[in-house]
C-alpha cells in the first residue's frame, strides 16, 4: 500500500496498446499522485500479474482479445492478496456493470468518459476500501480466534472448579457427616446436644447434594466414562427434577458408537446451553431433544413450545444484553466441523439444530 509520496502500483490489463498509451497520458496528468504502472497485454500475462504481483490497484479492459475482463475476475476470485480491479469497458453496459460487481470488481469505468480526476478519485477511493476490508477481515479472524479461545479457557476453567469442588468441598462435607455421626453414636440417645447434632445431619446431606449436581453440571463424568448418550439421559432427569413443570421428550435414533469422540463434549454443551435457555426464558412445557443420523451425517435439535424470540436481535453485536449461549453454541458447532441454526417464531416456539456433515 503506498505510502505518502511513494508511487502507486498500477497494474494495467489492456489488449490495445492505443488504448494502454491513453490510460498511461492520463494517469501522468494527475499531479495529486503518481502511479508505477505494469502493463499486461494478453490474459496469460494478466493472471501471472494478479498471482505472482504486489500492485495496489489493478486497471484491467473488458475486452482481451476473445476473453473478457469478467472470465479473469471469475478465475481470480480467490486468489488470495490480489489488488482491487477496476473494469474499463469501450461503451457503458449497464449488465456489465452489473456482472462486474458481482464477480468482485471494486468499480466500473467507461474510457470515453475518463478524465484524470475521475480516474484518480476512482483509484483512491479503491484502495481505501480494500484497506478497510483487509483491516475488517483482519479483525474477523482476531475475533474467531478470540471467541474460540474463550470457548477453550471456559472448559478449562470448569474441569478446574469441578475438580476442586469434588475434592476438597465435596469430601470436606462427608467427612464432617461422617465425624459428627461417630459424635452421635458415642453419646447416648436422651442427650439434647446429640438431638441437636443429628438434626444437622440432612442438611450436610443437602449440601453435599448440591455440591455433586453443581461439579457434575461443570463436567459430566459420566460423558467421558459412559459417553454422549448415558450423559444427555442423565441431564434431562437432572432437569426434569429442577423444572417440574416442563416435559422432555427424549428420542436418540443413533448409536453411541456413530458418534465421533471429538464431537461429544460439544454436542453436551450445546443442549445444555439450548435447555438453560429453555428453562430460564422459553416458558415452554414441553422441550423435545432429538439426536439422529442421515447418511453419515449427525444431527441434534432442541425443540420447545415455549414463547420465541427474535433471533437476529438477540446475535446481533449491537445488542448490549446479549448472552453467550446463542453465541457459544454457534461456535462450538462450527469449531467441531459442524454449524448450528436457531430458528424461533415469537408464539410458537425455538428449535436449535445442530448438523455435523459425514
Ligand atoms: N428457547 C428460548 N425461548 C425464548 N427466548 C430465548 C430462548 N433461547 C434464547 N432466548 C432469548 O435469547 C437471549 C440470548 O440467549 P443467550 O443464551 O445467548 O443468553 P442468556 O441466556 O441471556 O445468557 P447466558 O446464556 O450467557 O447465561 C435470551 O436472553 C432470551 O431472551
Ligand atoms: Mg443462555
Amino acid at each position: 500500500m503506498p505510502d505518502g509520496n511513494e508511487p502507486i502500483k498500477v497494474l494495467l490489463i489492456e489488449d490495445d496498446e492505443d488504448d494502454s498509451v491513453l490510460i498511461r497520458s492520463i494517469l501522468s496528468d494527475i499531479p495529486s499522485a503518481s502511479y508505477d504502472i505494469t502493463w499486461a497485454e494478453t490474459y496469460k500475462d494478466a493472471l501471472r500479474g494478479l498471482r505472482e504481483g504486489s500492485y495496489d490497484v489493478c486497471l484491467m479492459d473488458y475486452r482481451l482479445g476473445n476473453r473478457t475482463g469478467l472470465e479473469l475476475l471469475q478465475k481470480v476470485a480467490d486468489y488470495a492478496d490480489k489488488p482491487p480491479i477496476i473494469i474499463l469497458t469501450g461503451q457503458g453496459d449497464y449488465r456489465v456493470d452489473i456482472a462486474a460487481m458481482k464477480h468482485g470488481a471494486a468499480d466500473y469505468l467507461v474510457k470515453d468518459h475518463l478524465s484524470d480526476p475521475m480516474l484518480e478519485r476512482t483509484i483512491r477511493y479503491a484502495i481505501e476500501r480494500k484497506k478497510s476490508e483487509d483491516a475488517l477481515r483482519e479483525s474477523e479472524k482476531q475475533l474467531q480466534y478470540l471467541s474460540s479461545q474463550l470457548l477453550v479457557v471456559q472448559e478449562n476453567e470448569r474441569r478446574k472448579v469441578a475438580a476442586e469442588l469434588h475434592d476438597n468441598l465435596g469430601q470436606l462435607l462427608t467427612a464432617i457427616k461422617y465425624n459428627i455421626e461417630t459424635v452421635i453414636s458415642r453419646q447416648p440417645c436422651e442427650n439434647e446436644c446429640a438431638s441437636n447434632l443429628e438434626q444437622v445431619i440432612p442438611l450436610i446431606q443437602v449440601a453435599v447434594e448440591h455440591v455433586r449436581r453443581i461439579y457434575t453440571q461443570l463436567r459430566p463424568t459420566v460423558l467421558d466414562d459412559l459417553g454422549v448418550k448415558a450423559a444427555l439421559t442423565w441431564y434431562c432427569r437432572e432437569f426434569e427434577d429442577v423444572n417440574t413443570r416442563i416435559l422432555v421428550n427424549k428420542d436418540f435414533e443413533i448409536e453411541e458408537e456413530e458418534i465421533p469422540e471429538n464431537l461429544k463434549l460439544a454436542m453436551f454443551r450445546i443442549v445444555q446451553d439450548a435447555m438453560d435457555n429453555v428453562a430460564e426464558h422459553s416458558s415452554a412445557e414441553q422441550v423435545w431433544l432429538r439426536l439422529s443420523s442421515h447418511n453419515g451425517a449427525l444431527n441434534l435439535s432442541i425443540r420447545d413450545d415455549g414463547k420465541g424470540f427474535n433471533v437476529g436481535a438477540k446475535l446481533s453485536l449491537m445488542n448490549p444484553e446479549g448472552g453467550l449461549g446463542l453465541r457459544s453454541m454457534k461456535r462450538r458447532a462450527e469449531l467441531s466441523g459442524g454449524n448450528l441454526a436457531i430458528i424461533s417464531e415469537v408464539g410458537t416456539g425455538t428449535t436449535v439444530r445442530a448438523n455435523w456433515p459425514s
